[in-house]
C-alpha cells in the first residue's frame, strides 16, 4: 500500500516527482471521454519507466492467443485494446538540453488531476547540467462535448536565463502494446499527409483492419502574443513534426497550443477522414484552448450534478468516491451501443478493455442511477446485438436450439478469453446478463424493453440453462456439473450454489417475461415466437420440471447454503491466519494449494445473496456472511464491495466501513501492487454501490424505491444524489435526520427506513436518529 498522494476533495495531486511510482501516477492521473481514453504519459520525452498508452474504444486487435495446452473450444485470438497514435508529444530543447525528467535535475513537481473540470495538469521546474532553470504549466484533456477532439497547453518559461528553447511538436504512429504476444505490431502504415498545416498520420490494424487517423494542429505565443511559425513540417516514417525555436529573455514564456482530432472506419468511411478532421479541428481553433476548456467546465459541472457523492469532514474517502465517479464517467457516457466499459477503462493495457460481466453485475446500477436511462439501456442492447454470437458460441460447445452462452471476455461478441475452467465453465455471467435486464426494466419502469428485445435474450439464457442442468439418477434431482463460480479460487466444482441458482431464477424470470409478453403484445410475442423457434408448451414444462427439482448444497448443521457440493470437505480456517508475507496467496502459493484451500477471492455464495437479498431473511444472510467473509482473502478487486453492502445490510456497520474504504481507495494507495498496470475501473462501480446500497440504503423492489440509510460512526454528514424515474433526489444525511430533496413536481411514494411515505418537491426531511439499520 502507497499513499504518496495528497489528500484533497477535488484534485488528485502527486507533489513531488516519484520515479518508482510513475507508471502507478500514469493510470492514476488517466484522462477519458468515453469514446478514447489516454494514461498521463508525459509529452516531452522521457527516458524512465513508462506504459504508453492512448487508447480508442471498439478499437481493437485479435492476438493470436498463447496457451500451454491447447484444449478444443479455445479461441484462438484474444482481443486487445490497442495502443494508438501519440498525439501529446514535444521536444523541448533549452540551449542546447533536451528536457528529460529522468535526467534533469527536478525542483519542483505536481501532477494534478482536477476532477471538478477534468483536466490533467503538470507545473513543475527542472535546472538543465549548464545551469539553466524552466518552469512547465502544462494542461491537458480530452474534451467530453467534442469527443473526437484531444487539447493541450504547454508553457515553457526561462526562469533565470536568457536563451534559446525550442519546441517540437509531433504526432507519431510508431507505437506498440507491450502486451503483444508474439512482440507483433498491431498496426501497420497507410498514409501520412501535411494539409493547410494540419499534419495526419493514418494506420491500420492488422487483420481487424480498422482505419484510424489522427491530425494535429499546432498554435505558438511567446508572452502569451500569438506567433505565426514559417518553418516546415519534417516527415519521418509515420510520425510528422514541426519546431519552433524562441529567443527568449529571463522571465519570457513561449507556449504552444495543440489540438488534436482522431477519426476512425469505426464511425466514418477512409475517405471522409480529411474532411472530418479538418472540421474538428476548425471548431477546435475557432475556439480555441480556453474555449474548449470552458466547455470542459461547463459538461462536468452538469454530470457532477447527477453523480457527485458529498461526505462530510473525511478528505480522504471524499477524493476516493469522486476519483471512482470521475473515472466512471469518463470511460463510458453511453452514447454508442457498440462501447462498453473494459476493467481496466482507457488506462492500461490489461483486459485488454473488453467487456466482462463486471459491466452487468457492477457497472449497470452506477449508470442507472446517475445518468440518463438510454445510458443503460445502450449496455444493454450492446449485449442484444451480440446474441447471434453469443448462441453460435454455444453451438461451437455443443448446445443447440438458440441456446445462448454469452463470452466470458469480448470485444465483438466472440468469446476470447482462454482458460478452460473459466471460458466455457465460468458460465454464471450468462445469469448476470439476465440479471441486468431485470435490474433495469425495474429501475426504470422501461417494459417495453422486454417486447423490444429482453426476451429474446433470456429465452436464449434459459435455453442454455436447461441444457447445462442435467438429471442424477443418484440424486433424483437436476445437477449441474464442472462449473466455475464467481470464487475463481475453486475450479470445476459441481453445484455451485450461486451459478445454480441464478439459473433458476432465470429460467423462472423468463416464463414470467414470457406470459408478460404475450398478454401485453401478442403479435410481437408471435414473431419472437416464430424467430427463435420456442416452443412453449415443451420448453416452459421442461423448464419447470428442472426449476422445481434442482440440486442445492446446503449445510443444514450451520444453516448455509454451501458454495459447491464438497465444501465442507475442505480444511475451514479463517483468512487471518494466512500469514502476512503469503498474501496475496495468488501470488504466493502453488494454484492447486489454492484450489484446495477453503480460501475465497470474492463473494460467490454471498453474490447471490447480494443480488437476490429479496429472497431471504436477515439471519440467513448473516449466518453465510458470518461463514464466508472471514475465508474470503478478497483477491479481486469486485470483492470488497459486494461485501460491505451485505455488512451494511445485516447491521455491521463498522465492518461496511472498512470494506468501503478498501474498495474505495484501491487504486489511490495502490492496494493491490498492481495500479501500475491500469485502475480497476468496474470496482469503482462496487465503490459507488457499497455507498449508495450500502450506506444509503437504496434498492428498489417492484419497481418502489427503498432508502434506508444510515450513518458510519466516523462520519458527521453525507449526501448523495440519484435519479430515479425522470426524478432527481438528493439525499442527505445527519445524526438526527435525513433530507431527501426533491425535483420534479409529481410526488413520488417511497418505502423510507420501512415505512411508506410521499415525497414533494422540495425538502422533506424526516427527524430520526438514523444510526441503526431499522429496517
Ligand atoms: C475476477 C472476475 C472479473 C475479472 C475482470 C477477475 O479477477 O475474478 O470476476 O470479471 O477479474 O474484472
Amino acid at each position: 500500500m502507497k499513499q504518496y498522494l495528497a489528500i484533497e476533495p477535488w484534485r488528485i495531486v502527486e507533489k513531488k516527482y516519484y520515479p518508482d511510482y510513475n507508471e502507478i501516477s500514469e493510470s492514476v492521473f488517466s484522462i477519458g471521454n468515453g469514446k478514447m481514453g489516454q494514461r498521463a504519459n508525459f509529452e516531452e520525452d522521457f527516458s524512465g519507466n513508462t506504459l504508453q498508452g492512448n487508447y480508442l474504444a471498439g478499437i481493437y486487435y485479435p492476438d493470436k492467443t498463447r496457451v500451454g495446452w491447447w484444449k478444443n473450444g479455445y479461441p484462438d485470438y484474444f482481443a486487445k485494446v490497442l495502443n494508438a497514435v501519440n498525439w501529446i508529444g514535444l521536444n523541448i530543447i533549452v540551449d542546447g538540453q533536451l528536457l528529460d525528467l529522468a535526467t534533469v535535475e527536478i525542483q519542483s513537481f505536481e501532477r494534478i488531476l482536477d476532477m471538478q473540470q477534468g483536466v490533467l495538469k503538470r507545473i513543475f521546474t527542472v535546472l538543465f547540467p549548464k545551469g539553466q532553470i524552466i518552469e512547465v504549466k502544462a494542461t491537458r484533456f480530452y474534451s467530453m462535448v467534442y469527443d473526437e477532439i484531444g487539447a493541450l497547453s504547454y508553457q515553457v518559461k526561462a526562469v533565470n536565463f536568457s536563451g534559446k528553447v525550442s519546441i517540437t511538436s509531433y504526432i507519431d504512429f510508431n507505437v506498440r502494446n507491450e502486451d503483444a504476444n508474439y512482440d507483433e505490431n498491431f498496426w501497420t502504415p497507410l498514409y501520412q499527409k501535411i494539409d493547410q498545416n494540419i499534419a495526419i498520420v493514418s494506420a491500420k490494424t492488422l487483420k481487424t483492419n480498422f482505419q484510424v487517423a489522427c491530425g494535429i494542429s499546432n498554435t505558438f505565443f511567446h508572452n502569451n502574443r500569438f506567433i505565426s511559425i514559417e518553418s516546415p513540417w519534417t516527415e519521418e516514417s509515420q510520425k510528422n513534426s514541426l519546431t519552433a525555436d524562441f529567443d527568449l529573455k529571463k522571465g519570457d514564456s513561449c507556449t504552444i497550443h495543440k489540438k488534436s482530432c482522431t477519426v476512425s472506419s469505426f464511425y466514418y468511411s477512409p475517405e471522409s477522414f480529411n474532411e472530418k478532421i479538418h472540421e474538428g479541428l476548425a471548431t477546435a481553433q475557432k475556439l480555441g484552448f480556453e474555449g474548449l476548456l470552458e466547455k470542459q467546465r461547463e459538461y462536468w459541472i452538469a454530470r457532477w450534478k447527477e453523480s457527485d457523492i458529498v461526505i462530510q469532514d473525511d478528505v480522504s474517502a471524499q477524493q476516493a468516491l469522486r476519483f471512482n465517479i470521475f473515472q466512471l464517467n469518463q470511460t463510458y457516457t453511453g452514447v454508442d451501443a457498440r462501447l462498453n466499459i473494459g476493467p481496466k477503462g482507457f488506462t492500461g493495457e490489461k483486459y485488454g478493455g473488453s467487456t466482462y460481466w463486471d459491466t452487468e453485475a457492477y457497472c449497470i446500477p452506477y449508470y442507472l442511477s446517475t445518468a440518463p436511462q438510454n445510458v443503460s439501456r445502450n449496455l444493454l442492447i450492446y449485449r442484444y446485438n451480440q446474441l447471434d454470437k453469443a448462441i453460435e458460441n454455444a453451438v461451437k460447445l455443443g448446445f443447440k436450439r438458440g441456446a445462448a452462452l454469452f463470452p466470458m471476455v469480448t470485444m465483438n461478441g466472440e468469446e476470447c478469453h482462454n482458460e478452460w475452467e473459466i471460458t466455457f465453465e465460468e458460465i454464471h455471467r450468462n445469469g448476470a446478463i439476465a440479471y441486468a435486464i431485470h435490474d433495469y426494466v425495474n429501475y426504470t419502469g422501461d417494459r417495453q424493453y422486454l417486447i423490444d428485445y429482453g426476451l429474446e435474450v433470456l429465452i436464449a439464457i434459459s435455453r442454455f440453462w436447461a441444457q447445462r442442468f442435467n438429471f442424477s439418477e443418484e440424486k433424483q434431482q437436476y445437477v449441474m456439473l464442472g462449473v466455475t463460480g464467481p470464487n475463481e479460487y475453486e475450479n470445476n466444482v459441481n453445484n455451485n450454489w450461486y451459478t445454480s441458482y441464478i439459473a433458476k431464477w432465470c429460467l423462472e424470470y423468463t416464463e414470467e417475461i414470457i406470459s408478460y409478453v404475450q398478454k401485453q403484445d401478442p403479435l410481437k410475442y408471435q414473431e419472437i415466437v416464430n424467430k427463435t423457434g420456442f416452443d412453449p408448451k415443451n420448453e416452459l414444462q421442461q423448464w419447470h420440471s428442472i426449476t422445481t427439482n434442482i440440486f442445492f448444497p446446503i449445510d443444514d448443521k450451520r444453516g448455509v447454503f454451501l458454495q459447491q457440493e464438497n465444501f465442507l470437505d475442505k480444511e475451514l480456517k479463517p483468512a487471518n491466519q494466512i500469514p502476512l508475507e503469503e498474501r496475496p496467496i495468488s501470488q504466493n502459493w502453488s494454484w492447486d494449494r489454492i484450489l484446495r484451500s477453503c480460501f475465497i477471492k470474492q463473494a460467490d455464495v454471498l453474490q447471490g445473496l447480494y443480488m437476490f437479498e429479496d429472497h431471504f431473511d436477515k439471519q440467513t444472510l448473516q449466518r453465510n456472511y458470518d461463514f464466508y467473509e472471514p475465508m474470503t482473502v478478497h483477491e479481486s478487486s469486485l470483492s470488497p464491495c459486494i461485501h460491505a453492502i451485505l455488512a451494511a445490510s445485516i447491521g455491521y456497520q463498522d465492518k461496511a466501513y472498512e470494506l468501503f474504504m478498501r474498495t474505495a481507495r484501491l487504486d489511490l494507495d495502490d492496494y493491490n501492487n498492481d495500479t501500475n498496470e491500469g485502475c480497476h475501473i468496474t470496482s469503482m462501480a462496487g465503490t459507488w454501490m457499497a455507498f449508495v446500497k450500502g450506506f444509503g440504503g437504496i434498492k428498489v423492489t417492484d419497481g418502489q424505491l427503498y432508502v434506508n440509510p444510515f450513518l458510519p460512526k466516523k462520519w458527521k454528514a453525507y449526501s448523495f444524489t440519484i435519479g430515479f424515474r425522470a426524478q432527481q433526489l438528493n439525499v442527505r444525511v445527519t445524526p438526527n435526520e435525513v433530507a431527501i430533496e426533491k425535483g420534479g413536481n409529481d410526488p413520488l411514494t417511497i418505502m423510507f427506513k420501512g415505512q411508506q411515505v410521499t415525497l414533494f418537491e422540495g425538502v422533506n426531511t424526516f427527524h430520526q436518529p438514523i444510526t441503526l439499520n431499522q429496517e
